[in-house]
């Protein structure tokens, strides 16, 4: 039999006057217009804690758009113990039986629920129109719909059978719970961490940022009505390091799937390590992490359309990509034009909240991130290895207002070329046209991850240099295009080296870290 065809959930773009435009708008309005009490989602329950956390836009401090209600240690053991007796029949219900759920969830978010969630990520991750639409939507939907043609393409995969012998092979889900942990920056990602694992019949745990609550509780209304059983996916709102505390202690703990920062990454893999003797199984360790993305032109690029890639890739959701491009290596010939026609892009771009759908950028996501991107720019204006050239101003008075940032470095290791900044601030490094093959070199150390790159050029020779020398600086390559908006199924994605450990979201490679395969061999 046949699973629906591969195909992209075609992006809505909100055009004036549009029905799907006053639509948004409405949810909006409808979202802002109540105060929304969210619980965690354990087996069937929902728990209400005396513990209530404020919910309010990034763009805006006065506004409460509601509360969720954070767990504890006991609501963590509680959790995995409905989850590991879901397993029971989850594990062995039939594939196409998940499967259907999981369609039904896509056909969800594209119809009925698609304005509900845009909105909640617009107004809780502070994200414009555009920006929730091919997140929170489409790449969502993509990623259930194309995780369950994944599914159907793993399950047939059997091994070859002889004379007098059948042999098979069984998918079977890990023997425990998957842990997911989310980030705040895509809604997409904080619905399909956890639906993978749950597609090939795993049982998971799942703790959104607590940044990103106010969406995630949306993807689990879904999956709810979707007709997911109580259990399978059981949302926790525990502080990190308190739910860890539980979770990577228990013997039946059997994998993570993370999205979040090296630092993170690295506590989580460290903690795993110190338990190793008391699991069951060996965990399954799946984890993106950080970037420091890098473009790189060459003398014989189109310097329009490098500089639009650049403020595309480095600006577009402030910047809070873990595929933005942060560091930029343009040759001294193009220099003056790139830049003048980047100050021309800025010029027109518009700051403020996401009800204004004019604004192309909004606020950064929380005080911790507004402090720390600041005071990059603000080290930067002071240093003498570099000046900023445009922005530089920030302001959190009525929400967390950062100005989309063009640093100039003079030195290949300065900071602000090395380090990830997770907002919107690009670094600029002006390189000797003639020096092309020296600067590779350069890009490829100067920092620890390799998540997603770029090279511009026209020039064929140029192209397959970089292509070749960057081999393990990214990922996900890009030839004359921004190093952000991978789409599912299309570039799957994920980088190597501090930035994860490579498993690609929304892929056969993916899924695959998700069963434990056994090999049943018949004498007939
Ligand atoms: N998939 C996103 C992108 O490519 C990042 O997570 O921009």
């Amino acid at each position: 039999f046949n699973v629906p065809a591969l195909r992209n959930e075609p992006v809505r773009n909100y055009a004036p006057g549009s029905a799907e435009r006053a639509d948004l708008k409405m949810a909006i309005k409808k979202a802002r217009s109540v105060v929304t009490e969210i619980p965690q989602y354990i087996g069937g329950e929902e728990i209400y804690s005396q513990n209530r956390q404020k919910i309010s836009p990034p763009h805006d401090h006065s506004h409460v758009l509601g509360y969720f209600h954070e767990g504890d240690k006991t609501h963590v053991q509680r959790a995995i113990e409905v989850a590991l007796d879901a397993a029971k029949s989850w594990s062995v219900m039939k594939w196409e039986q998940r499967a259907a759920i999981f369609l039904k969830a896509a056909d969800l978010i594209a119809g009925p629920f698609r304005a509900e969630i845009n909105a909640a990520t617009m107004l809780g991750q502070s994200k414009n129109a555009y920006q929730a639409e091919i997140d929170s939507a489409c790449e969502l939907i993509d990623f259930l719909r194309m995780n369950v043609n994944f599914m159907h393409e793993i399950y047939g995969q059997q091994p070859v059978s002889s004379d007098g012998v059948w042999n098979r092979m069984e998918y079977r889900p890990l023997e425990g719970f998957i842990f997911a942990v989310t980030p705040f920056n895509f809604t997409a990602i904080a619905g399909n961490l956890p639906a993978a694992p749950a597609m090939m019949g795993n049982v998971v745990i799942w703790k959104p940022a607590f940044t990103q609550v106010y969406a995630a509780h949306v993807i689990m209304n879904v999956f709810r009505q979707a007709g997911l059983p109580a259990g399978v996916i059981n949302m926790i709102l525990a502080d990190g390091p308190i739910a860890g505390d539980v979770i990577f202690k228990h013997p039946d703990f059997a994998g993570i799937h993370f999205t979040g920062s090296t630092r993170v990454f690295q506590t989580i893999w460290k903690r795993i390590g110190e338990n190793i003797g008391s699991y069951k199984t060996f965990p399954r360790i799946v984890g993106e992490t950080g970037g420091k993305d890098f473009v790189l032109a060459h003398q014989s690029a189109d310097p329009k359309a490098l500089a639009t890639g650049l403020v595309r890739g480095a600006f577009e959701y402030q910047g809070q990509k873990c595929s933005a491009a942060s560091r930029a290596y343009i040759p001294s010939n193009l220099w003056e034009q790139v830049k003048e026609y980047m100050l021309e892009d800025l010029a027109e771009i518009r700051m403020g909240g996401v009800e204004d759908f004019t604004n192309f950028v909004n606020a950064v996501i929380d005080e911790k991130a507004f402090d720390k991107i600041t005071a990059y720019i603000d080290a930067a204006g002071k240093s003498a290895d570099a000046q900023i050239i445009a922005g530089g101003a920030s302001d959190k008075s009525t929400g967390y207002f950062v100005q989309p940032t063009i640093i100039e470095a003079f030195k290949t290791d300065y900071i602000t070329l090395c380090e990830e900044i997770f907002g919107p601030v690009l670094t600029v490094y002006v390189y000797d046209a003639d020096k092309f093959e020296e600067i590779i070199p350069v890009i490829d150390k100067t920092s620890p991850y390799a998540l997603t790159g770029a090279v511009f050029a026209q020039d064929r020779y140029a192209i397959q240099y970089a292509t070749e020398k960057l081999v393990n600086a990214a990922g996900n390559f890009y030839i004359n295009d921004k190093p952000t908006g991978a789409v599912v199924g299309q570039q799957p994605f994920g980088g190597a080296r501090a930035s994860g450990t490579n498993d690609k979201a929304g892929s056969v490679l993916n899924l695959l870290r998700w069963v434990s395969p056994r090999v049943i061999k018949e004498t007939l």
